[in-house]
């Protein structure tokens, strides 16, 4: 348990001890602390000068890591472990990207052979679409992790694209269902049904609706784990692209989940997005603690959230085409650690491309009470040919972050005073290419791995989203008058009746 450790115990007294030390004063005694304090990796600069760390603070985190046996679980879940206790899983993305044990078999197939037979398949599907010269548009119908890798990829990417144009589907809302399709024409849109259960009720009715409006499933791929469910809804066998159970859902971008991905840029270059994430895991699997990027982004996590107290952790992409950035990592890293355990987990994650952000909630970071550790993700180079506006996004990054630490003073009109000393990481991309968004990804994916093995809860499973999930069906039925006889909480009866004579 976390907090039964020595470590645990000196790193409470040594946060007490440094609690007034400001960020200003750590770059002052130390004129080389962003050299100490950064690493690169692949065109990846992570800068953590600005938290609130000083090298005996990292110290008191290694030992902490070790103690949680952070190292030893990372092998295990490479090595293919049922780390996933509550469901009896494996969780071996990283198989999809980096290679595996030859002899690996789970539930009796060879792990090696299934993804290099789902990779041959990925790509002539994907060639196939790309090919067809009367496929315009590509619906990708999913929700959570069967939406969000591929989307948040394929919005980055968007402008490297040289296939059908790729829209995303995941809300249950007939207003964005109709507004797509009204735009589109059946014998040029293909349908890809993404779902690993097959049984999502989001996924269920949107795909439903997209059959009856295509009047068949001839254009329709289905990306699951349940392939029977798939051909029960009427798609070919030859059609059906397998996932398994030991692929965790907000973790399967690098499986068939990916197909949007690969048809938007080819899959060739869906390889290059495998390389980078290949990259982020050997270094990951490798690099002692010390320069561990993933390993040191999990540990400054938890000196945040369990030493310093901070309750939120804002995402601050700062170009639109990383819009989706925040919610990808909101995702990964709340559903995966949101966990009950007698400690704080999971910090409330949110974000916002920048600079909108700046104009919409940093006031409160800046002067508000709550401290808020952010992460600023940058690509130095862009996609377009006006460098003015590059150059004035990129800076808008680093000036906030600068504010924030160091703060300003001003006693004579204390409205403009700011107190500074609140932490950032920054992210700096050399560039969007897919290698460097995969790395990207990757990383993150390794720091919400660290954070839960330091936390020590299971960061594959998510059985806090199926209450809600069980309690829709019967309000489903109540106003859809299919109900039978349910016996709501008084409460949810009268908001239920309220809203059915109002439907
Ligand atoms: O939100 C819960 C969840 O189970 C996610 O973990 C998952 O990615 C998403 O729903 C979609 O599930 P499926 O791929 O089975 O439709």
């Amino acid at each position: 348990m976390l907090n039964d450790s020595p470590a645990y115990k000196a790193l409470q007294e040594h946060s007490d001890a440094t609690q007034n030390i400001h960020l200003c004063d750590l770059f002052a005694a130390d004129p080389a602390r962003f050299e100490n304090f950064h690493q690169i990796l692949d065109g990846v600069l992570f800068d953590y000068s600005k938290h609130q760390i000083t090298a005996d603070t990292l110290n008191l985190l290694y030992d902490l890591a070790r103690a949680c046996d952070v190292e030893a679980k990372r092998d295990q879940m490479f090595a293919g472990a049922k780390l996933n206790s509550t469901e009896n899983r494996a969780c071996l993305h990283t198989a999809l990207r980096s290679p595996v044990d030859p002899a690996l078999e789970i539930n009796g197939e060879n792990v090696a052979d299934f993804i290099s037979d789902l990779h041959t398949q990925m790509r002539s599907i994907s060639d196939e679409i790309r090919a067809d010269k009367n496929i315009t548009d590509v619906v990708n119908i999913g929700v959570g992790g069967s939406d969000l890798g591929p989307r948040t990829v394929c919005e980055i990417l968007r402008s490297q694209g040289d296939g059908p144009n790729i829209h995303f589907l995941s809300n249950v809302d007939g207003h964005s269902l109709e507004q797509m399709l009204a735009a589109l024409k059946p014998e040029n849109t293909v349908f890809l049904i993404t779902s690993k259960t097959f049984t999502t009720l989001e996924t269920m009715t949107n795909a439903a609706y997209a059959k009856n409006w295509a009047g068949s499933t001839q254009n329709f791929v289905g990306i699951t784990a349940a392939p029977e469910q798939a051909a029960a809804f009427g798609i070919s066998s030859g059609r059906i692209l397998p996932m398994r159970d030991w692929i965790g859902g907000r973790f399967s971008l690098w499986s068939s989940v990916g197909l949007p991905i690969a048809v938007m840029i080819g899959y060739a270059r869906f390889e290059q997005l495998l390389a980078g994430a290949a990259a982020a895991d050997t270094h990951f699997k490798t690099a002692p603690l010390e320069q561990n990027i993933p390993a040191l982004m999990g540990m400054i996590d938890i000196w945040n959230r369990n030493f310093k107290n901070y309750n939120a952790h804002c995402i601050l992409a700062y170009g639109d085409c990383m819009r989706f950035v925040p919610d990808y990592v909101q995702q990964i890293v709340m559903e995966s650690n949101g966990k009950a355990a007698p400690y704080k987990t999971a910090p409330v994650v949110f974000g916002q491309t920048g600079t909108d952000a700046q104009h919409a909630f940093m006031q409160a970071f800046h002067q508000g009470s709550d401290v808020v550790p952010c992460d600023f993700i940058v690509s130095a180079k862009q996609d377009h040919s006006s460098q003015i506006h590059h150059i004035q996004l990129v800076a808008n990054a680093l000036a906030q972050a600068e504010a924030l630490m160091m703060g300003s003073e001003n006693t004579a009109e204390p409205h403009k005073h700011f107190d500074g000393n609140r932490p950032s990481t920054m992210l700096i991309l050399d560039d969007l290419t897919p290698y460097r968004v995969g790395l990207l990804m990757a990383l993150y994916e390794h720091r919400v791995f660290v954070q839960g093995a330091l936390w020590g809860i299971n960061s594959f499973d998510q059985w806090g989203v199926d209450l809600g999930k069980s309690l829709a069906k019967d309000i489903i039925a109540e106003l859809s008058d299919q109900g039978d006889g349910h016996t709501f909480d008084s409460s949810t009866a009268a908001l239920t009746a309220y809203l059915k004579k109002r439907l």
